[in-house]
């Protein structure tokens, strides 16, 4: 039975058993594929279904917001066949959510530099968009052509801007200013960061908003990853001591 059981979990986020914001590094879709002998887009496809599952259970057992890298500024590098499976997978799932947003209840935002996506994908984002500013709760952000790096990059050169134009002075800019600029404004830090996989890095995902997030790592590949998964993920955060730089009273 999952520990965060859909009838005995009541109300979560009113004691703050459950983060309000929980991030995923989705990895292993490609060993996952391999395993079985099928091509990576197999393992991406099989990734994208658990997606779907992991964000409806994550909005029933109170999590606000649900952060996963769907697409690295890095992940250009693949090969072309890799790249353009990823893309039309991406693709078919906006066609998808915008058919079902409105009933599953999730709202969808977008990380990262969009420009470099193909008009049609940004079509759809545009609409879901649109779809998602009509409704509150839960809300899953989708990394696409995300980098930790130059979503910093990005803010900075923002920032300068307005300094050039007259709208701030250096010494203007505090934490929660430049906060402001990245792709996540509005959005608080995650408190819990997962990357099942089996590696333990980050790879330049949410660098500025994970300062103090606590991280667990699982072998598990993220196709085969479930909602006990999850559930493990929050055991394990809530036995962490959370100081945030300061000491235990
Ligand atoms: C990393 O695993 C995974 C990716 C680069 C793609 C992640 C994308 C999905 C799970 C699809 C999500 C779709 C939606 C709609 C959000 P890897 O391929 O690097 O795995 P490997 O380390 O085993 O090779």
């Amino acid at each position: 039975m999952l520990f965060f059981n859909r009838k005995a979990h009541k109300a979560p986020t009113a004691d703050r058993t459950v983060p309000q914001h929980i991030a995923i590094i989705m990895d292993g879709n490609g060993r996952w594929a391999k395993r079985r002998g099928l091509p990576r887009s197999a393992g991406h496809a099989a990734g994208s279904e658990v997606f779907r599952t992991i964000a409806t259970y994550c909005r029933e057992i109170g999590v606000k917001y649900l952060t996963v890298y769907a697409f690295s500024t890095e992940n250009w590098r693949r090969s072309e066949e890799e790249v353009g499976a990823l893309m039309a997978l991406f693709e078919k799932y906006l066609h998808e959510a915008i058919e079902t947003m409105a009933k599953d209840h999730i709202r969808l935002h977008f990380f990262g530099d969009l420009s470099r996506l193909s008009p049609t994908l940004r079509e759809l984002i545009a609409k879901t968009d649109a779809i998602s500013e009509q409704y509150e709760g839960f809300q899953a952000n989708i990394c696409l052509n995300y980098g930790g790096r130059d979503e910093i990059l990005h803010a900075a050169r923002a920032f300068a801007r307005q300094c050039v134009e007259g709208k701030c002075t250096p010494d203007s800019l505090d934490e929660a200013a430049f906060s402001d600029l990245l792709y996540s404004a509005g959005v608080p830090d995650p408190e819990l960061v997962i990357r099942p996989g089996g590696e333990k890095r980050t790879s330049n995902f949410l660098m500025w908003q994970s300062a103090y997030s606590e991280f667990y790592f699982t072998d598990v590949l993220w196709p085969d990853f479930t909602p006990h998964d999850i559930d493990k993920a929050i055991e394990s955060f809530l036995r962490r001591d959370r100081r945030f730089g300061g000491v235990k009273a």
